[in-house]
């Protein structure tokens, strides 16, 4: 079949009728030789009442960069900047949801989906990152906010991804612990405006990514190197900022407001799922996210960490980690590949690293190792380590061509097959009662992908930025069968 049915042809109306043709006659003929009854074939269900959306945040996906009010964001500045972006592009225009939203509710609601996790841009909140609010910045989030709604579908904002303003980057940015502050207070001016309809906040986004990129390697805005002291600093405040930000939207929200972080939990995977493998995974998953998730859910970073660190360690005071641990409702974990896998080992730290084959598949962005297990470990791993009762994947999805096909669809079976491949994993943890509640795909459009510009494609709808169409891709289709089953078919 494959070598008579050459890719065009399957990409073709016709190439696809008759692929179906001859699938269905190979399902007969199983049926005939009696080797499988279809009836037999088991689905693989979801908990009853397992939530399922998507996920964009304002910076990528927003544009109108320049409108209503909105100062500048350190994501304007660093992409501004000659040789920041591969492409060369801003988020200044993007795929303008900011006035198309309405028809990506619509594109929402057509998936099924009954959630919706979007970001809310600080710069259009407070301009200047702190002062006097914008009503007009805010006016936006009530709009959408409504629109969702009126859609059945659940919002859930994230208060910060990594858009920070400007103003607050010329006074020290995340090396000051005024940023903290200032994110405590425009935490609290949010759910003063919004909480009487978003009940479910999550604080900040990736800390672990935006810090890492942003203030070590340069990657990411504002695009500096930092020491190891002064990095750690910023560590700090990052979680201080996700501490003051849950205080601020219980003092502020209502009393049944969800509130926690969404952060890219870096999930050491056993290489062979030994218990002794499994226990090493756990250890050095704990160590991985000492700076973030585990002091966030301990309130106390590892003695690894701060042996580790030593002079460059940062300082901090108990009240500090006291702010740092406030209680959360619920946890997001961001999960699109393994960090490491890992053996045990009776050598201290009680685990080695394996190192991964060049060969070791990716998908179209070379961080995004192939390792699906990642959906089963990583919950498993928060679920075991910190007691984590209600889990969200708060983001998932990969990266492909998406070239269109002569018919002008787009048929992402890559990104398909390694959705599919992640769900069967997440599945396993629920099935084994893994507390995780719902899952977010990143992400529903196309859209500006930092430093890759818009040259690194995630939707499942496809975005042709010439004229900002939006077209479903294969991968609506295949989570749209997903959302309405409750699971895999
Ligand atoms: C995550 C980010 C998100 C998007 C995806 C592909 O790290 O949170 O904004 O860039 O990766």
């Amino acid at each position: 079949m494959s070598r008579r049915l050459s890719r065009r042809t399957l990409l073709t109306g016709a190439g696809a009728a008759s692929f179906a043709t001859l699938a269905a006659g190979a399902a007969a003929t199983v049926a005939r030789k009696g080797a499988m009854p279809a009836s037999e074939r088991k689905p693989l269900l979801f908990p009853d009442g397992f939530r399922w959306g998507t996920a964009t945040s304002a910076y990528q996906v927003e544009g109108a960069s320049d409108v209503d009010g909105r100062g500048p964001s350190i994501w304007d500045v660093f992409a501004a900047e000659p040789g920041r972006i591969r492409d060369g592009s801003t988020g200044h225009t993007s795929v303008d949801h900011y006035h198309r939203y309405r028809e990506d509710v619509a594109l929402m609601k057509a998936l099924g989906a009954g959630t919706y996790r979007f970001s809310i841009a600080w710069p259009r909140i407070f301009p200047d990152g702190t002062g006097i609010a914008n009503p007009k910045g805010l006016d936006f989030y009530d709009r959408l906010v409504d629109a969702l709604l009126a859609a059945r579908i659940e919002p859930f904002a994230t208060l910060y991804h990594w858009d920070l303003p400007q103003p607050l980057q010329a006074r020290g940015g995340w090396e000051t612990r005024d940023t903290a502050e200032a994110f405590g207070a425009y935490a609290a001016e949010i759910m003063r405006r919004l909480g009487d309809r978003v009940r479910q906040v999550f604080t900040i986004n990736e800390m672990q990514t935006f810090v890492e990129q942003g203030y070590q390697t340069g990657n990411f805005a504002p695009g500096l190197k930092l020491s190891r002291g002064r990095l750690n600093q910023v560590r700090h405040h990052a979680v201080l900022a996700h501490g003051l930000a849950v205080q601020a939207v219980r003092a502020n929200g209502r009393n049944e407001t969800r509130v926690g972080p969404a952060e890219n939990i870096a999930t050491a995977l056993p290489a062979i799922e030994t218990e002794e493998n499994i226990r090493a995974a756990e250890t050095a998953t704990r160590e991985l996210n000492a700076p973030y998730l585990t002091v966030m859910m301990e309130g106390r970073y590892t003695d690894g960490y701060l042996a580790r660190e030593g002079a460059d360690a940062p300082r901090f005071t108990d009240q500090d980690l006291r702010i740092i641990s406030s209680k959360v409702d619920m946890v997001g974990l961001n999960v699109y590949t393994p960090a490491q896998y890992v053996l045990a080992s009776e050598a201290a730290p009680g685990y080695v690293e394996v190192p991964l084959q060049a060969s070791h598949p990716h998908m179209a962005s070379t961080w995004l190792t192939l390792g699906p297990e990642a959906l089963y470990w990583a919950p498993r791993h928060a679920a075991r380590l910190w007691g984590n009762k209600e889990i969200y994947i708060t983001e998932n999805g990969a990266s492909a061509d998406d070239v269109p096909a002569p018919d002008g669809s787009i048929y992402d079976l890559d990104r398909v097959m390694y959705l599919r491949n992640c769900l069967m994993h997440l599945r396993r943890a629920t099935a084994e009662k893994v507390p995780v509640r719902g899952y977010f795909l990143w992400s529903l459009l196309d859209n500006f992908e930092w430093a890759d510009g818009y040259a690194t494609r995630f939707g499942l709808v496809h975005v042709d930025y010439a004229t900002l169409k939006r077209t479903p891709k294969l991968s609506a289709s295949f989570y749209r069968e997903v959302i309405a089953r409750n699971g895999l078919a």
